[in-house]
């Protein structure tokens, strides 16, 4: 979202009881002595493509970014406060949840996740939230056999296309993407990703399963709810042999898969939110 609206939010104490409490006191009170000026230009050491995660405090500033994010969406889209929100792969990042923690305390949060080390570690770190958080061990394409239709409001892909992808291509590749330790197989699937890339021979292989977990995720929406997707590229991929400006456009990618398959989900601009690392999508 836009940094100079986000700082005047952080600046003006709008998360400082709620979202701010999970970062450290030192960032804390570094933000509380800048003016907005200051905290729009930190920001923007950090939020910047590629992502820069070398400066101090530069993780609890990517954190801050997407909650208030997140917050700021669940807001402008009059999400209701008991809302229910399904996020597919959360892996052990805690962002959504605090967000809808922070917005609503009253609220749902389901995920579907496969891996397993990675749910241990979000088990922990969502202990402390006070929204009911459930996580589901299995593909988010089978969501429907664990949760009915029709009765959640927002559905979030937080940076999960790829991780969406790299599944895809994993099981192809006969790479164990759920027991193994996700950072440990991550180059070999990012190296797979490129290599079907380059071939020519990616949207052959993940444009069904990809579009059936979308198709999916939009039958637990209730009408008129929102699956929004976001997207980043960090720094430092490039060394690994995976391609920056490849990632950067998985947004645009998917857009045009999600429009090529028609299935009922139409396009919603916000203004702050930058298209090419956004997508709001509301059901029809
Ligand atoms: C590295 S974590 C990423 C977490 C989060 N999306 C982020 O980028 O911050 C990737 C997680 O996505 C999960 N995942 C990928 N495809 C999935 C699918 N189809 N259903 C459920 N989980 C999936 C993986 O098992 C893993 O736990």
């Amino acid at each position: 979202m836009n940094l100079r609206t986000l700082a005047e939010q952080v600046q003006a104490g709008k998360f400082q009881s709620g979202l701010e409490r999970h970062l450290s006191a030192d960032v804390r009170a570094r933000l509380r002595g800048m003016d907005v000026n200051g905290i729009e230009s930190w920001f923007g050491q950090v939020i910047r493509n590629p992502i820069d995660l070398s400066g101090e405090g530069s993780r609890e500033l990517l954190e801050l970014y997407y909650t208030a994010a997140w917050h700021n969406l669940f807001e402008t889209l009059h999400i209701p406060a008991e809302a229910s929100l399904f996020e597919i792969g959360a892996g052990d990042t805690v962002y959504i949840p605090r967000a809808l923690n922070a917005f609503s305390g009253s609220g749902a949060y389901v995920t579907a996740n496969l891996n397993k080390q990675l749910t241990q570690n979000f088990l922990r770190k969502t202990a402390d939230l006070s929204i009911q958080v459930r996580v589901i061990e299995e593909d988010g394409a089978r969501i429907l056999d664990y949760c009915d239709p029709g009765t959640f409001e927002v559905v979030s892909f937080h940076h999960a296309i790829n991780d969406i992808v790299q599944t895809i291509i994993a099981g192809i590749e006969g790479i164990d993407t759920i027991t193994n330790n996700w950072w440990a197989i991550e180059p070999q699937m990012l190296q797979a990703v490129m290599r079907y890339h380059e071939a020519g021979t990616l949207r052959r292989a993940a444009f069904e399963p990809f579009i059936q977990i979308v198709e999916t995720c939009g039958h637990l929406l209730r009408q008129g709810g929102y699956m929004i997707f976001d997207n980043c590229t960090y720094a430092g991929y490039e060394q690994l042999g995976y391609s920056s400006e490849f990632h950067s456009n998985y947004i645009n990618l998917v857009r045009a898969w999600i429009m090529e398959a028609g299935i009922g989900l139409e396009e919603v601009e916000l203004p702050s939110f930058d298209r090419n690392w956004w997508m709001i999508l509301r059901k029809a």
